[in-house]
């Protein structure tokens, strides 16, 4: 049965997928115009092509052995995977963020609020960490608009360069957490082909170490 990866689509898949190139055990490129979704990329190993966020649902289910997306993906999902090794790339950070005008203390003093974001479990934790009743709107782009049209009190969103927030004359309020991306890998999987799971990480290791 071939080993099969999920590597999402767009700029962290594409230096993901570099790094599987480079160690090896992936030999094809991914055709340019292709709109296929899995492709047999090297001796027994297919690749299937996906959204970061899907990632993890696939490799829970087993549908995928292994996958490549980023630890909020991870997190937001609360899926059941082993993360077998940090890529250190596409790091941001899991962030509130308001209007400028808007101070932390000012905010979270609030008894209620309503929150624009794509992640609505992490979201949601947070504030009832906090012990702030929220009402979460799930969106599915361009969350920081949600809070300058004032749809939202604030937003809870990945800031990576910050130039969005920036731009919109947004500011974080709280960092939650910092995220980058991960090499996942299902459960049964890891344990049926151990061998095949610790090569793959150390090679993996070896090529980002260098
Ligand atoms: C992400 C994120 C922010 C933005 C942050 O959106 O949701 O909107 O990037 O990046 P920055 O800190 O470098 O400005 P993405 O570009 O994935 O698209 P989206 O707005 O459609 O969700």
């Amino acid at each position: 049965m071939p080993v099969t990866i999920a590597v999402p689509k767009g700029r962290l898949g594409d230096e993901a997928y570099a790094l599987l190139k480079e160690t090896g055990i992936v030999q094809k490129d991914i055709p340019k115009d292709s709109r296929k979704l899995i492709l047999r990329v090297g001796e027994g190993i297919d690749v299937i092509l996906l959204r970061a966020w899907d990632v993890p649902t696939y490799v829970e289910s087993g549908t995928a052995d292994i996958g490549i997306c980023g630890r909020d993906d991870c997190l937001e999902h609360d899926a059941d995977v082993l993360m077998l090794y940090d890529l250190g790339f596409g790091e941001c950070s899991m962030a509130v963020a308001a209007p400028g005008s808007v101070t932390c203390e000012e905010l979270f003093s609030r008894s209620y609020l309503k929150v624009a974001t794509k992640y609505p479990n992490i979201a949601g934790k947070f504030f009832s960490s906090i012990s702030v009743q929220a009402e979460i709107i799930k969106l599915y782009g361009s969350v920081e608009l949600a809070a300058v049209t004032g749809m939202s009190d604030c937003i809870v969103d990945i800031v990576s360069t910050g130039q969005t927030l920036k731009e919109n004359g947004l500011c974080v309020i709280e960092t939650l957490f910092r995220s980058s991306a991960g090499l996942i890998a299902n459960r049964a999987s890891f344990y049926r082909n151990p061998a095949f799971m610790n090569s793959l990480t150390s090679a993996i290791a070896a090529r980002l170490k260098k």
